[in-house]
């Protein structure tokens, strides 16, 4: 198969939702229709108890939160499909965040009773950053809900996006009939009871047709036909040139527990997601037809297996061939590495690989070579652009309780950032630590497995900063100037930026306003 093939059959996304709308179940049902698994029950749930395929930490298991990111993947008529999943919970927002900048687009999944919330509104943000074309999926049909035009409005309002239905519910919660899904023209009759692959659908090329009221009823038949007049009316013809571009987002309905309109989503995912796309490096767009091969990577996982302190790097493939055993250039460290166990996740199973594609994303065992965000390449020197760090939200300074342990506390603590379980910061004098992060859950994480993976034991001292503020500025000495005023308020990020911790907002407001020539960032990339 050619290069081009290889790309045009792969479809790279990420399912994103507030958490409980029901992200592990719709995850789980695709893996059920591509066969990758074969009984309900098989994928993780980020609840607590229950034993998972893709849950990678003790830790994780014992909060019940879906602290790693996981990659699935599995083929679907023809379509090589790569899942890869994302925690739920807000204080893990920035894992997500990055992995968003892996997909080529999004499925992103809606409580019809609770609509759009308040995590469905950050990611929704992240994607428009980069354009990521979004699919709605309205879950939770068999129960009570909002009105389907109402979750529409709501949707566009809130997540400034179009929409466009592309099926349709009839009735919901009790009443709930099932769905007509106008891009194939034909009706799925909701069974609760319905759990296996096994549908019933009902080809209705014209609504007027009077099988449509022998098989629902004449009341919902008729409210059927005038919402879909109404739809008709109001929203413009689906436009898939808009979905790409990320400015139109089409709606399914169903309801992932029951299994039901889960085929609808997946048969119109495969025809309009989009396959891998160009990227954007710092040097040029790197389309995923070169023959050279480039990567980078997005996430880090340590001890997978707590017997072997061993280390994996998740790396997208942006274009080329990527193949075990050849010398690829790391970027960062300018030094030459091979592979010779890459990984490839089908849904339970792990196996060593060959060769990889753009879309495609590898586990690459590591001793400590990596940090979120690294390029690899045949040799051009670039580095792949998006993959920022936020300025944390909580700060706090690392306490070493047993100076004894030191050495492993700096090694442990050296090794998590980079893992981007959170920022370190280190201030002078004293080469004091500051950690931040966007939540207190990962303090948690870290104590954790500081203790649990490197004998170290650790405390937190809180500190009283607002943001993180990386500085830029056309004239150094200006930048010199307020790095001395503010010394007590000056950190070193990991790659040796300085980064000013404001107090409050008014503060950072007052130190914008007293030196104009700065500009403060809130994220480290910037251009
Ligand atoms: P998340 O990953 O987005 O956090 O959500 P998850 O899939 O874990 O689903 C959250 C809860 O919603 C689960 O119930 C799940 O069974 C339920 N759910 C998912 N899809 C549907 C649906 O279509 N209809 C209905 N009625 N419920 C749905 P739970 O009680 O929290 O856990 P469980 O013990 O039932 O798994």
């Amino acid at each position: 198969m050619s290069l081009t093939e290889e790309i045009n059959k792969r479809r790279t996304f990420g399912i994103i939702s507030h958490p409980d709308a029901g992200k592990t179940t719709l995850t789980e049902k695709l893996l059920l229709f591509g066969g990758a698994i074969q009984s309900a029950g098989a994928v993780k749930s980020n609840k607590i108890k229950k034993t998972a395929t893709s849950d990678f930490m003790e830790i994780e298991k014992q909060r019940g939160i879906s602290v790693a990111t996981s990659v699935m993947a599995f083929n679907y008529k023809g379509t090589k499909i790569n899942i890869l999943d994302t925690p739920g919970h807000k204080d893990f927002a920035e894992d997500t965040y990055r992995t968003l900048t892996a997909v080529d687009s999004v499925i992103l999944v809606i409580d019809c009773a609770n609509g759009v919330e308040a995590q469905t509104k950050k990611l929704m943000e992240v994607c428009r950053m980069r354009n990521t074309p979004v699919i709605v999926f309205i879950n939770k049909m068999d129960r009570e809900g909002q009105d389907p035009f109402d979750l529409l409005d709501e949707i566009e309002d809130i997540l400034k996006i179009k929409v466009r239905p592309l099926s349709w519910p009839i009735g919901i919660g009790a009443t709930f009939k099932g769905v007509y899904n106008m891009f194939e023209k034909h009706l799925n009759l909701f069974d609760a009871s319905k759990t296996k692959l096994a549908r019933d659908i009902v080809s209705i090329s014209d609504l007027n047709d009077s099988a449509l009221d022998t098989q629902i009823g004449e009341t919902p038949a008729n409210k059927l036909r005038e919402d879909i007049e109404l739809i008709e009316g109001v929203y413009e013809e689906f436009n898939e040139q808009q979905y790409l571009d990320g400015t139109l987002a089409p709606v399914f309905f169903g309801s992932a527990l029951n299994n039901f309109g889960v085929q609808e989503l997946l048969d119109a995912f495969i025809k309009i997601a989009p396959f891998p796309r160009s990227r954007t490096t710092d040097v040029r767009e790197i389309a995923p037809t070169e023959d050279n091969f480039s990567g980078f990577v997005f996430k880090i996982h340590a001890n997978l297996d707590p017997n072997h302190r061993d280390r994996i790097a998740f790396l997208r493939i942006c274009s080329g061939k990527f193949e075990r055993n050849k010398f690829y250039q790391h970027i960062r460290n300018n030094k030459k590495l091979k592979f010779s166990n890459p990984t490839s996740f089908m849904a339970q199973d792990k196996s060593v690989i060959d060769e990889a594609f753009p879309g495609d994303v590898i586990g690459l065992y590591d001793s400590g070579n990596f940090k979120i965000g690294d390029t690899l390449t045949e040799g051009e020197i670039m580095n792949f652009q998006g993959i920022p760090s936020f300025s944390p939200e909580i700060f706090k300074e690392l306490i070493n309780k047993d100076p004894m342990k030191s050495k492993q506390l700096e090694k442990g603590i050296n090794q998590l950032t980079d893992e981007g379980v959170a920022q370190l910061f280190t201030q002078q004098p004293g080469n004091r630590k500051i950690i931040g992060t966007v939540g207190e859950l990962q303090f948690e994480v870290i104590q954790y497995r500081l203790k649990h993976e490197y004998g170290a034991s650790a405390d937190f001292m809180a500190k009283n900063f607002y943001k993180a503020c990386w500085m830029t500025s056309d004239d150094d000495s200006k930048i010199e100037d307020f790095v001395k005023r503010k010394a007590q308020y000056i950190a070193e990020d990991k790659d040796g930026n300085l980064v000013f911790l404001a107090q409050t907002q008014f503060l950072l407001q007052s130190a914008q306003a007293d030196y104009p020539e700065i500009t403060f960032h809130t994220t480290s990339e910037f251009k």
